[in-house]
């Protein structure tokens, strides 16, 4: 059996010109857990979701899945391997249904021209009808199933990150980043996010990456943390050990000042 954590970060550095988005970040994820993200505006916590998912190239350092590195790829390539997330700015078809911003994310298991040249228009309308069916069960398990024919843009802002976690869901990933899933969201909503992230993690035995900036509801969520300030990982560890190091408390409170 191999040892090789999900996700290995090694000395990740990222500058964009003068400006050090991330000097020398290291951490791993394990298999199943869930790893929070955390740090003031600005640490670089988007930026490491970008580079570990082949979108931004970092200056030095690597990224390891299952031990190998990821190939710098387009976006089916790195659903192929296992990866998924979610963006800050929602990156919904706004003019599509609710159900069809799902059915983009499964759209890798649909037949493809060739296949359904070979297997005949019966077999791909029933195929097709198999990932209607996904897709409304996905939207079921985020709460979204009777929103399934609206316009993904009618849906108040809460429900459309919840929409970004089912199509997330559909390329069938072992690893889902979720940046601020949680923003704009009142509380009661960011509580219920907790417990479908939970339910999520569970249901597809995941491992879940999570930037957010509600500290609270990041101590009772995750398994483990890595908190980052001006680029650097200056916390990793259980909820409770981040919450009393005073490299933390001293970033936490130095950018309330
Ligand atoms: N593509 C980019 N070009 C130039 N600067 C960038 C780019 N992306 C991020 N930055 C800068 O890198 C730093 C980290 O940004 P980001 O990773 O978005 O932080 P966070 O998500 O923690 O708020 C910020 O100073 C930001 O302005
Ligand atoms: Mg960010």
């Amino acid at each position: 059996m191999s040892t090789a954590p999900l996700l290995e970060v090694a000395g990740l550095s990222c500058r964009f010109g003068g400006l050090v988005a991330l000097h020398e970040v290291s951490l791993t994820v394990r298999e199943g857990e869930i790893f929070g993200l955390i740090g003031p505006n600005g640490a670089g916590k988007t930026t490491l979701f970008n580079v570990i998912s082949a979108l931004t190239p970092p200056s030095s350092g690597r990224v390891l899945w299952r031990g190998q590195a990821i190939p710098h790829s387009r976006p089916d390539q790195l659903s192929r391997l296992g990866l998924a997330r979610t963006f800050q700015n929602l990156r919904l078809f706004d003019s599509l249904s609710v159900r069809d911003n799902v059915l983009v994310g499964l759209h890798r298991f649909a037949a493809s021209p060739l296949a359904a040249g070979l297997l005949g228009s019966a077999t791909v309308r029933r195929r097709q009808r198999q990932l209607e069916q996904r897709a409304l069960e996905l939207l079921a398990l985020v709460g979204l199933a009777e929103e399934a024919q609206l316009p993904a843009a009618s849906l108040p802002y809460g429900e459309r990150r919840r929409l970004e976690i089912a199509r997330a869901l559909a390329t069938e990933p072992r690893l889902l980043l979720l940046d601020e899933p949680a923003a704009g969201m009142n509380p009661a909503e960011k509580n219920d996010l907790c417990g479908l992230i939970r339910t999520i993690r569970d249901h597809f035995d995941l491992t879940v990456m999570i930037i957010e900036h509600h500290v609270p509801l990041m101590m009772r969520l995750c398994d483990r943390l890595a908190v980052l300030n001006f680029g650097e990982r200056i916390a990793l560890g259980s909820p409770a050990a981040v919450r009393h190091d005073p490299r933390v408390i001293e970033a936490y409170l130095g950018s309330a000042r």
